[in-house]
């Protein structure tokens, strides 16, 4: 039996830590020695729209597995028992306190919030759904569900592995918003997966969807192919391609996997008007990465282009300050005054941040931590744009 590597730094996102009602049976071990694991998200479809300033019931059909919904009708007479019984006294004339009923399904089913759930675990990718062509065997409308491929509790380097919130958040707002992306082409930085650039591809022409490192790379692949019923029917194109921050340049290398072709890097600066980033600043380093690269594709794109970024405001306890703070979410905040405030004659850069008004396409915690910013950049006048050296974003 292989073995299973954990390093100390290892970490799990909360899409994954918040399974109700789920055991997480793992697929397989990938070649780095992590399990992988197969979830299927489901998009609600218009009639099932929750509101996303009001509480959400989810119904036990959508959200549960097997036999529970038994137990939510068993609450209910419970409950209904207890709201139409008087208060009841003993013998001695003592109140009888009726013991409410511990945190159940139908808590968890009725409460505030939604969960992500995993309708169901199931080995490797098989050829068929590899080729996008999975029969529809709960009858659910296929379209009806978001299949990924992912692992659980990587190491830092590797969290692009797992799928976090903000890439739910950001598929939200594009579910909401299919005017504003329809026919444009897109590029997502930092992918991880590719359920969002998935979910941008369901209403945009052609969509860039890039990130570091072949292992991750090729398991986007895999989920872009077992999704592709999703794009077919609109046209929509997903191209998985290298793009690191901290490298000036994009891949052009013929013998590089994932590395762009001289016409798509011409295609790329003529023709993308938007950038799309879900979860990527929790690193001093990357962030000023990812910035500079927002700042040099922004500079040389023909268009004006606009930029949507979520994130999840994550409280840490550090020891230099002997107190909670959220020092990558303050970076990104400083990175973007910065970026706002540049100057150099090229490109103008515009920052809002966009009210979480739009409701719920995916099931998970929209937890108040979350954040959709935008950033508009129109280009200037041309002229030759400033040296990595000379931006504020500095390693
Ligand atoms: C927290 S994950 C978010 C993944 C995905 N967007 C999501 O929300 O599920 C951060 C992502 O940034 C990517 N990343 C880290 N360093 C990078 C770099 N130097 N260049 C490009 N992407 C990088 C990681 O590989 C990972 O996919």
């Amino acid at each position: 039996m292989d073995r299973i590597v954990f390093h100390h730094d290892t970490v799990l996102s909360d899409v994954h830590l918040l399974l109700p009602n789920t055991c997480h049976l793992m697929a397989r071990l990938n070649r780095v020695g992590q399990p992988v694991f197969i979830s299927k998200f489901k998009i609600l479809r218009d009639s099932q729209l929750p509101d996303a300033t009001e509480s959400v019931p989810i119904s036990a059909e959508e959200t549960l597995n097997e036999g529970v919904g038994e137990e939510v009708e068993a609450r209910a007479k419970e409950r209904e028992a207890i709201a139409v019984n008087e208060p009841s006294l003993d013998e001695d004339g003592d109140l009888e306190v009726m013991r409410r009923p511990g945190e159940s399904l139908w808590e968890r089913a009725t409460r505030n919030k939604v969960c992500p759930i995993i309708l169901s675990q199931s080995s490797a990718l098989s050829d068929d759904e590899e080729e996008g062509v999975l029969e529809d065997k709960d009858n659910q409308g296929f379209g009806d569900v978001i299949k990924i491929e992912h692992t659980m509790a990587t190491p830092l380097d590797d969290v692009g592995k797992q799928v976090w919130r903000g890439a739910f958040l950001l598929a939200d707002y594009i579910f909401s918003q299919p005017s504003i992306f329809g026919g444009a082409t897109v590029l997502e930085l930092g992918a991880g997966t590719g359920l969002t650039s998935v979910v941008m591809a369901t209403t945009a022409t052609k969509v860039y969807c890039t990130d570091v490192g072949e292992d991750l790379l090729s398991m986007c692949h895999r989920n872009v192919t077992a999704n592709r019923h999703l794009l077919e029917p609109l046209g929509g194109e997903i191209r998985i391609r290298q793009l690191d921050w901290l490298q000036h340049n994009l891949c052009t290398d013929t013998n590089v996997e994932f590395s762009w072709t001289k016409d798509e890097v011409a295609d790329l600066h003529d023709n993308t008007s938007f950038i799309i980033a879900a979860d990527i600043c929790y690193d001093e380093d990357l962030t000023n990465g990812f910035f500079r690269t927002v700042y040099r594709l922004c500079s040389s794109f023909s268009r004006p282009c606009i930029l949507y970024l979520s994130l999840e405001k994550r409280m840490n306890f550090t020891l230099r300050r002997m107190d909670v703070s959220c020092e990558a979410y303050d970076h990104f905040r400083h990175c973007l005054r910065q970026l706002e405030a540049m100057e150099d004659g090229r490109s103008s850069f515009m920052v809002e941040r966009v009210p979480l008004t739009f409701p719920q396409w995916l099931q998970y915690e929209r937890i108040e931590q979350l954040e959709l910013w935008k950033v508009t950049s129109m280009p200037l006048q041309y002229h030759q744009g400033s040296s990595d050296s000379e931006l504020p974003f500095s390693a």
